[in-house]
């Protein structure tokens, strides 16, 4: 029997409801399908941070290393912890370590979610750069606290960093609908962002049969809203692809349905798995928070591992539980009968 031992990592708020939610659908998928998932859980926090002045313990990335998934809730408690402390000490890093390059994202509606848009067709992925562009941490303050203070904070785009996640991107167009966007701001920034554009013109020799469109950032952010059944698989840097998948999950109803994958294509480490959500403190411990974004995370989690057929189950008994409005009203069904309502879906 196959089996998978998986880092389960709720940190901070409803990320403890919803990623118990995940492991109650996948483990009873698991079940059914004949594999066997162990989680192992870690209270790396905010709170973990108050009793130990770290986020995670310093072997933490070791720790994790030997693992064959890792699953996590959110991270983030700004009543207590900084923001820019907390995701500095926990996600940031293993996005960094393990090589995550490729953070996915799908955005389409599921039956009977309501989104905002008149549009109802679309079917989006997204794939964000996900360990250095703007999000490399390399810059400084000098004079700090004074008149003269000076603060940078540097983009840095690797040849090496943007050709893989760019043939990341070709390559999931290919096994889709063939259209690849390609996002960037050349007009304005004119040294990253055009090597990005060069970058994918030199690619798009490789990939004859994908249709490729270099967009810039705010067109593409406008189109994500007029026309997003235009668009298939878009590319981008880690803070575009930041700002534009939280565009991508307000059409497809709210956070509550924004799954992502934290991808390692090469398999050198973990990749992990976590919904676009944080941990929202306004509603956390009053057991509402919508678990579904966290459960398709865990599918995707599946996929990777090679357990598509029971990734597809876990989607479908989503799909099952909103087409019959389970989960599609913000607030109204409780974590605990959305997850019932799913389990009890799976076939
Ligand atoms: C996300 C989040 C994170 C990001 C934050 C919490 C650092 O917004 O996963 O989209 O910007 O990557
Ligand atoms: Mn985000």
């Amino acid at each position: 029997m196959n089996s998978y031992s998986i880092a389960l990592i709720p940190g901070d708020g409803i990320g403890r409801d919803v990623t118990a939610a995940a492991w109650t659908v996948l483990e009873t998928a698991a079940k059914r399908a004949g594999f066997a998932l162990t989680g192992t859980e870690f209270p790396w926090s905010c709170k973990f941070f108050k009793e130990t002045g770290r986020m995670m313990p310093e072997y933490g990335i070791e720790t994790l290393r030997g693992f064959d998934a890792i699953l996590l809730g959110a991270v983030g408690w700004p009543a207590e912890v900084p923001d820019s402390v907390s995701l500095h000490g926990l996600l940031l890093p293993i996005r960094k370590a393990f090589v995550q390059y490729a953070n996915i994202r799908p955005h389409r509606l599921l039956p009977g979610v309501t989104g905002p848009l008149r549009a109802e067709n679309f079917d989006i992925l997204c794939i964000r750069e996900n360990t250095e562009g703007e999000y490399s941490g390399a810059g400084g303050r000098v004079h700090q606290g004074t008149l003269d203070e000076v603060a940078v904070e540097t983009s840095i785009f690797t040849r090496a960093g943007v050709e893989r996640i760019l043939r990341f991107g070709f390559e999931q167009a290919r096994s889709r609908r063939g259209k690849l966007a390609s996002v960037t701001k050349s007009n304005a920034q004119k040294y990253s962002m055009v090597f990005w554009d060069e970058i994918t013109r030199k690619l798009a020799a490789d990939y004859p049969d994908v249709e490729v469109t270099s967009y810039h950032v705010d067109a593409l952010a406008a189109r994500m809203i007029m026309a997003p059944e235009s668009l298939d698989v878009v590319v981008a840097s880690n803070l575009f692809g930041d700002i534009l998948t939280d565009i991508g999950a307000a059409i497809q109803g709210g956070l509550g349905y924004a799954a992502s994958a934290n991808i390692n294509p090469g398999r050198s480490a973990p990749s992990m798995f976590e919904p676009v959500h944080g941990s929202a403190p306004d509603i956390a411990h009053l057991g509402i928070a919508n678990p579904i974004a966290a459960i398709w995370s865990g599918a995707m989690m599946l996929d990777h591992l090679g357990e598509k057929a029971a990734a597809d189950r876990v989607v479908k008994a989503v799909e099952a539980a909103t087409a019959r409005g389970i989960g599609t009203i913000p607030g109204k069904d409780r974590t605990e009968a959305i997850t019932a309502a799913i389990v009890a879906s799976l076939t």
